[in-house]
């Protein structure tokens, strides 16, 4: 059976997840910009990761998944800012899962995780709270700075080790 792995990433997390999963399963991990992903049809699994960029794979990946991706047998695995286990966390499941779906995919395995913010956004969104004072959209209060803190350790060597489990047996 040919695999392989591809993944959006900003910062490295979804990559190092997929990194991963690409040594759990044996093949390759490669970013989707990546010329050599352009044609799957040589493949019988993919495993495909986003990071969650506003609710939902960022727009260029989100067209790679539509165009590319079909009726395969798939993996899917997501990064994200906030917790798995949120409202938005499964939100963001779904998404990926209609996505793939609606292109007549199976999914054989499924692993979310959270990954860290980039500080650059973070400062942004401070900056964005601080001018729009009690209009603010997102505003900064202390359990959005604690998620945002928890965040910043992932994907831990635990996450790693469970999107290992993940797609164990592939
Ligand atoms: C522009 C941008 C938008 C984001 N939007 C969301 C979001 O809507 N929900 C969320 O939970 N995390 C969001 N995040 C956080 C990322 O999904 C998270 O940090 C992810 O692990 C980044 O993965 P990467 O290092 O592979 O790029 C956003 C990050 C960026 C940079």
């Amino acid at each position: 059976m040919k695999k392989i792995v591809v993944y959006s990433s900003l910062t490295g997390n979804t990559r190092k997840v997929g990194e991963a999963i690409a040594e759990e399963i044996g093949c390759k991990a490669v970013n989707f910009e990546d010329e050599c992903v352009n044609d799957l049809s040589e493949f019988d699994f993919v495993a495909v990761g986003f990071y969650v960029d506003k609710g939902g794979p960022d727009a260029h990946f989100k067209r790679y998944m539509k165009e590319k991706i079909k009726n395969k047998n798939v993996g899917l695995f997501i990064t994200l800012g906030a917790e798995p286990e949120s409202e938005h966390g499964t939100k963001m499941l779904e998404v990926g899962r209609e996505i793939l779906e609606q292109n007549g995919n199976k999914i054989l395995r499924e692993f979310i995780c959270q990954g860290a913010i980039d500080p650059k956004l973070i400062e942004q969104m401070r900056e964005m709270a601080a001018k729009a004072g009690d209009k603010a959209l997102h505003p900064i209060t202390p359990e959005r700075e604690a998620r945002w803190a928890a965040a910043a350790s992932h994907p831990d060597a635990s996450d790693i080790a469970n999107a290992k489990t993940a797609f164990r047996g592939i």
